[in-house]
């Protein structure tokens, strides 16, 4: 994937370069020219050729109301206007706003991307190189804070990226290549399991829901380690279902194409390990990814049948389609056994029932502990990737219970059934402190926006790598 912008901070402006103005609603704004109802209003712009360059104004509305998104979003509307009118070198004012430079970087990163890697008439594209002005002490100063915004933008865009790559493209392999890739750049541990790897380790779940696809299962595991021996540890897993079908209860023709979609949660999951490998918190972390591609092939797995897990734990298929939950069962129960982390966090595209209940803006956030479910609700204002917390308790176990094997992976009832699947996954964690986080609405959008392209959004990326860090922190403080 090749970037469409480079960044650097200056203290000065060439002077022929397109320039971009934030303006907050009710400011002066210098020019007599502007047309009349630009007036700083949030996602509004306007585009004014002076003299010498071309000049565009967003607008960030009212100042008391500024925040971190703010400039994540005033920075990508300003590069997509700047694609838009094919500009090659672009100056943007930030004196006033230096807090926000690593929004504005990663809003900028994210703002140029687009999927069109296919599309044979938009493959030359010529780069933009963009300054971040601001006073000399400026650029000592906020160096930092724009290699953090480079480092998250990218990182969410290649997660954008995989994401967008269709199932005949990013396959299980494939994605641990890309893993396997990653870890080589950056120096980070890496373990693969193909098939033989996941039947020698009794990794049943994966290789029931992967039984039906020649592309076969994958269980991914990335390190970041630290040197500190006390450092606590976090793990990430992500549901990685490359296409989902729904197996022999097959789904709908009907959008079943979004189902490439299938994968975000792991998909993240290697943005976040990016993240982690550029900025390197001072906790270890671990990224799972459970991949497979739920097909209807002659090795499919079928209504009725029983699975047994990786902890010994039983399943009764009663829906093909709720495959997600019993390839994270594999990977929670590996977690458990194995890793024994301070936290896990599991993402997950898992419900159609959570997209009914918050939309695509929000992902539903299962916490049982109260500090850190507020500081998830915290990190996702600030990076404009809002969660919402959802029931996660033992009310929705019965809906599971099975009469041939441990647990059923369908609700009795339909009613509840982003909790319902919460509550399976939690029969795997068992005593490890778990989040999941349902990211089925925010992971991927149909409608582009005026700040961000369409299609796989990268969504938790800049969520989670927050949290960690403010996470670290709170779990050092409350162990000394
Ligand atoms: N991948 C889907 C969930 C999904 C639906 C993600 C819509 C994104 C958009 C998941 O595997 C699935 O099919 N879930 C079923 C579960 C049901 C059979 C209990 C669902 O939500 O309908
Ligand atoms: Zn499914
Ligand atoms: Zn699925």
């Amino acid at each position: 994937m090749s970037e469409r912008i480079q960044i650097k901070p200056s203290d000065s402006a060439p002077a022929t370069a397109d320039l971009v103005l934030f303006s907050a609603k009710g400011e002066f704004i210098p020019r007599p020219f502007l047309p009349e109802e630009f007036d700083g209003e949030i996602d509004s712009s306007v585009l004014f050729h002076s003299t010498d360059r071309r000049e565009i104004y967003i607008g960030i509305g009212s100042k008391e109301n500024l925040h971190e998104h703010t400039f994540r979003k005033a920075a990508g509307q300003a590069i997509r206007k700047a694609m838009e009118i094919g500009t090659k070198e672009l100056v943007i004012d930030v004196s006033a706003f230096e807090q926000y430079t690593a929004a504005i970087a990663d809003g900028l990163i994210v703002g140029s991307y687009e999927f069109d890697e296919y599309q044979s008439s938009k493959r030359e594209k010529s780069t933009i190189k963009v300054s971040l002005v601001g006073p000399k002490k400026f650029i000592k100063m906020t160096r930092a804070q724009i290699a953090r915004g480079i480092a998250l933008g990218r990182a969410t865009n290649l997660v954008r990226h995989l994401g967008n790559l269709p199932g005949n493209v990013m396959t299980p392999d494939s994605l641990s290549v890309e893993a396997r890739n990653l870890a080589q750049e950056y120096e980070l541990k890496c373990r693969i399991w193909t098939k033989g790897g996941l039947e020698r380790d009794g990794f049943g779940g994966l290789l029931a829901v992967g039984g039906g696809s020649v592309n076969e299962p994958r269980l991914i595991r990335l390190d970041y380690t630290v040197e500190d021996k006390n450092a606590p540890t976090l793990v990430v897993v992500g549901k990685a279902i490359t296409f989902d079908s729904g197996g022999i209860c097959l789904k709908n023709a009907e959008s079943m194409d979004e189902m490439k979609f299938d994968k975000m949660g792991g998909c993240s999951v290697l943005g976040i390990m990016q993240a982690v490998a550029e900025l390197k918190p001072s906790c270890n972390v671990i990224g799972i990814l459970a991949s497979a591609e739920n097909m209807t092939g002659s090795g499919a797995y079928r209504p009725g049948d029983i699975v047994r897990t990786f902890d010994g734990q039983t399943v009764e298929v009663a829906n093909t389609d709720a495959e997600g939950r019993i390839v994270l069962a594999d990977a929670l129960g590996y977690v458990r056994e194995r890793v024994k982390p301070d936290l896990v966090i599991d993402l997950a595209t898992l419900t159609g029932a959570c997209v009914v209940a918050l939309g695509e803006e929000r992902a539903g956030l299962f916490c049982k502990d109260p500090e850190l479910s507020q500081m998830l609700q915290d990190c996702g204002k600030a990076t404009g990737q809002p969660v919402w917390p959802l029931p996660f308790c033992e009310e929705f176990d019965e809906q599971i219970e099975s009469k041939v094997a441990d647990v059923r992976n369908l609700g009795k009832t339909r009613w509840g059934g982003a909790s319902t699947a919460a509550s399976f996954l939690a029969r795997w964690t068992k005593d490890i402190p778990h989040i999941h986080l349902d990211i089925a609405g925010p992971a991927m959008t149909a409608i582009p926006k005026k700040y961000r392209g369409s299609g796989a959004t990268g969504f938790g990326v800049s969520l989670i790598y927050s949290f960690t860090e403010k996470w670290e922190q709170s779990i050092r403080k409350s162990k000394s």
